[in-house]
C-alpha cells in the first residue's frame, strides 16, 4: 500500500495538515475522548465524553468517521451509523473493562437471574450489548438506572465501580457484574491520602470507576465531561484528578493558572495512561483515513440488536436534557 507521506517520516505540523486535508476531502470527521494525547484532541472535530461521543457519531453528516478513542466506542459509531465508514486508528486499541465481560459468560450470569432488566455500562462489546435492556455511561447512568421503576429488580455490567455507587445513590440493590478497568481500579486510597495530604488545598475530584475507597474521598465525582466542567466553575485553584491522564489537557486549557495534580499508577510514574486509548498516534490517524482502514465491521443481525438499547439510551439522555 502506498503511504507517501508517512514515507518520508513527516513533521507534526505536515501529519496534522495532511490529516485536515484527508478529511476535507473524504468528508470526514474525526472524533476524540479526552484520553486522547493532545495532539489528537487539538486536531479533533470534537472532543467528549463517551456519551458526547456517541451522541456526535448519531448525529453527524459525515461519510467517514474516524474515531480516536477504544474500540467498544468507534463499535457503537458504527452500530448507529451502518452506512458509513467507521475507521479505528489501531484495531488493537481495546478495553479491560469491556474484556472483563465475556458474552458468554455474561449469558449465563443473565439466565441465572431471570427477571432481572440489564443495564449494560456503554464499555462492553456488541455481544453485550444484544443482551441489555438499556446502555448507560459514567454521565447518565443515574437517571438511566431511575428510568426503571424502583421494585423491578436490575443487572449492572460489567463496571462493579460505577455500578456500587449507582447503588448507593440510589438506594438500589442493583446485582453487579464483577468487572473493573484497569486503569482507574489500580489507583489506591493510600496513593490519595498521601497526596491530599501533600495538597491539603486540593480538592479531590475521580470517575466513578475508581474503587469506592477513593469514591468515599471525593469531593467531586463524575464522567471526563463533568469532572472537566466541575474544574472549571469551582473556585479552587488546585485539583487532585483521579482518572487517566489525558483529560488534564483540556483541564490546564479551560484554567490555565490552576494546578492539576493526576493520581499516579504506581511509584514509577507520576501519570496514569490507559495503554489502549494511548495506541492512536498521529500517523495511525493519517494512515487510517489515507487507506480507509481499519474499518469497523459489524454483523448486521448483532447492529440491529445491539442498537436497540443504545437508541434507549439516547432517548433518555435527550429527556432528560443530557445533550452535549
Ligand atoms: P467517560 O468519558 O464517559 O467518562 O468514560 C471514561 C472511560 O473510561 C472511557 O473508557
Ligand atoms: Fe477501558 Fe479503562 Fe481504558 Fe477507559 S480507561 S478505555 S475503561 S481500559
Amino acid at each position: 500500500m502506498e503511504n507517501t507521506l508517512l514515507d518520508k517520516v513527516p513533521s507534526k505540523s505536515e501529519l496534522t495538515a495532511s490529516i485536515r486535508e484527508l478529511l476535507k476531502t473524504k468528508n470526514g470527521i474525526l472524533l476524540a475522548h479526552y484520553y486522547q494525547t493532545p495532539e489528537i484532541q487539538e486536531l479533533a472535530d470534537f472532543v467528549g465524553d463517551s456519551l458526547q461521543l456517541a451522541q456526535a457519531a448519531a448525529e453527524t453528516r459525515a461519510d467517514i468517521i474516524v474515531f480516536a478513542g477504544v474500540h467498544f466506542m468507534a463499535e457503537t459509531a458504527k452500530i448507529l451509523n451502518p452506512g458509513k465508514k467507521v475507521l479505528l486508528p489501531d484495531l488493537n486499541a481495546g478495553c479491560s473493562l469491556a474484556d472483563s465481560c465475556p458474552a458468554d459468560d455474561f449469558k449465563r450470569f443473565i439466565q441465572a437471574n431471570p427477571g432481572h432488566k440489564v443495564v449494560s455500562y456503554i464499555n462492553c462489546s456488541a455481544a453485550v450489548k444484544t443482551m441489555s435492556d438499556v446502555i448507560c455511561t459514567s454521565s447518565n447512568a443515574k437517571l438511566i438506572v431511575d428510568s426503571f421503576a424502583a421494585d423491578q429488580p436490575l443487572i449492572f455490567a460489567p463496571d462493579k465501580n460505577l455500578g456500587a455507587y449507582i447503588n448507593n445513590l440510589t438506594g438500589r440493590n442493583m446485582l453487579l457484574w464483577d468487572g473493573s478497568c484497569h486503569v482507574h481500579n489500580q489507583l489506591t486510597d493510600e496513593k490519595v491520602i498521601q497526596l491530599t495530604l501533600e495538597h491539603p488545598d486540593a480538592k479531590l475530584i475521580a470517575h466513578p470507576e475508581c474503587r469506592g475507597p477513593i469514591l468515599a474521598l471525593a469531593d467531586f465525582i463524575g464522567s471526563t465531561a463533568a469532572l472537566l466542567k466541575f474544574t472549571q466553575t469551582d473556585k479552587s485553584a488546585k485539583y487532585i484528578v483521579a482518572t487517566e491522564g489525558g483529560i488534564l489537557h483540556q483541564m490546564q486549557k479551560a484554567s490555565p493558572d490552576k494546578t492539576f495534580i493526576v493520581v499516579p499508577a504506581d511509584e514509577t510514574c507520576a501519570c496514569n495512561d490507559c495503554p489502549y486509548m494511548k495506541m492512536n498516534t498521529l500517523e495511525k490517524v493519517y494512515s487510517c483515513l489515507e487507506n480507509e482502514q481499519p474499518e469497523i465491521i459489524i454483523d448486521e443481525q448483532i447492529r440491529q440488536m445491539a442498537a436497540k438499547p443504545i437508541l434507549r439510551m439516547l432517548e433518555i439522555s435527550r429527556a432528560g436534557k443530557l445533550i452535549r
